[in-house]
């Protein structure tokens, strides 16, 4: 190419790709520019059914709305294996020996003659008697499992342990590592390879939720941990991934995602902070193939985040979002609790509602069944966040 046409040829694919790529990294922070919510509803059927009633909620309308989620965003989670063991092994030291059991647990899976082995860290109070409630983080940093068994302002042990609860927590780097190039190089390749040419195959995020089902099938076993009082808490993209693997999985009697955001707790169809088409195209490994095809096109996705929260009742939930993480959408959060938790009352017949306007919201939101907070600061997860979450789960448990 002769130099003006070279140039020429430069300014044009610069005009053509440059609105293409601000298009992808540039958020919207303007509420005014929010296109109108156009929502699907909860509460009719794909046959124009109105749903009422529990029976045709569990019977019709909730497979509806977990085939939507399976199909279009996350894709399915595989429940089929041949053998699941656990080993407890001895590797670290137990950074709190004066209050907590330590237990390392290697749980592995077998299927068609291929295994997986996960870790799964348990800390169980050595005061009281159990057995005990547990919460479970599912965890991702720091980005290499081995390098610490506890993040001290993010995985709360000490104070959990101090409150009367065991908790535990797998590093999702052990299931499928959060990288695109490699996330098949965990569970996804190891056991479900078949997943990997299936547009609605399990990824990264349908992983750690497959990871999340593997501690719950160890808790049942575990005498020590009541299985029936176990609270599922994840943050940022292991939030997304805690509601995904409880919507599958109705052991879980408590969900918690913390500024899950875009693909968690946020309304995919406020296009505020984060967008589909961004997080499709930073983390492609995350979400299922079929969810590329809603990349700026969100107002066409058959479902929103608020049908999560019904997936999850009558089991109790809680978001919570901090203030200066508008990349997450703190409103878009609070909106999808909102909308989304009218099942509890408009289905299960429990009290549940959120009167209160997000802009004048104070304190966290307490109550049976869903709760919200929003606490001062940058995206975190902290000591501050936790002390709301043992409330609330006091709340359910008492
Ligand atoms: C990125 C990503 C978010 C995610 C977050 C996190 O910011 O865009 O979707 O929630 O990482 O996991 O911390």
């Amino acid at each position: 190419m002769n130099r003006p046409a070279l140039f020429l040829f430069s300014l044009l694919f610069s005009l053509i790709s440059i609105p293409s790529i601000m298009a992808q990294n540039t958020a919207n922070y303007d509420e005014s520019k929010v296109p109108d919510l156009i929502l699907p509803d909860p509460f009719v059927s794909f046959k124009g059914k109105s749903i009422q009633t529990i029976q045709d909620w569990e019977s019709i309308r909730r497979p509806e709305i977990l085939q939507l989620f399976k199909e279009n965003v996350y894709g399915k989670i595989p429940t089929d294996f041949d053998a699941i063991t656990f080993k407890e092994v001895t590797e670290s030291q137990n950074p709190y020996p004066d209050k907590a059991i330590l237990k390392e647990v290697d749980i592995t899976v077998s299927r068609n003659g291929n295994t997986h082995t996960m870790r799964l860290n348990v800390f169980l109070p050595k005061s009281g008697k159990g057995p005990f409630p547990v919460f479970m983080l599912i965890d991702y940093k720091p980005k290499d499992p081995s390098e610490k068994l506890v993040e001290d302002d993010f995985w709360t042990v000490s104070e959990l342990i101090d409150r009367g609860y065991a908790t535990a927590s797998f590093h999702g780097e052990t299931v499928s590592p959060d990288d695109k190039i490699r996330f098949s190089e965990g569970v996804i390749g190891n056991l479900y390879p078949e997943h990997l040419a299936q547009a609605d195959g399990m990824r990264t995020l349908g992983a750690w939720g497959w990871g999340a089902m593997r501690a719950m099938d160890y808790f049942v076993h575990e005498s020590s941990i009541d299985e029936k009082r176990a609270v599922l808490v994840g943050h940022s993209r292991a939030g997304k991934a805690a509601l995904w693997a409880s919507a599958n999985d109705t052991r879980w009697a408590v969900t918690i995602p913390n500024e899950s955001g875009c693909g968690g707790a946020a309304l995919s169809k406020r296009k505020f902070g984060e967008t589909v088409q961004v997080i499709n195209t930073s983390f492609p490994h995350w979400f299922n193939d079929n969810f590329k095809a809603f990349n700026g096109k969100e107002e066409l996705l058959p479902l929103d985040q608020h049908m999560m929260v019904s997936l999850i009742a009558p089991r109790a939930i809680y978001f919570s979002s901090a203030r200066e993480d508008r990349w997450a959408d703190p409103k878009g959060e609070y909106l999808s609790m909102q909308l989304g938790s009218r099942v509890f009352s408009e289905i299960f017949g429990k009290a549940v509602s959120f009167p209160t306007a997000f802009e004048s919201l104070k304190g966290p939101v307490l109550q049976p069944f869903a709760g919200y907070h929003i606490r001062e600061g940058e995206h975190n997860l902290t000591w501050e966040d936790w002390s709301h979450y043992v409330d609330f789960v006091e709340l359910q448990f008492k």
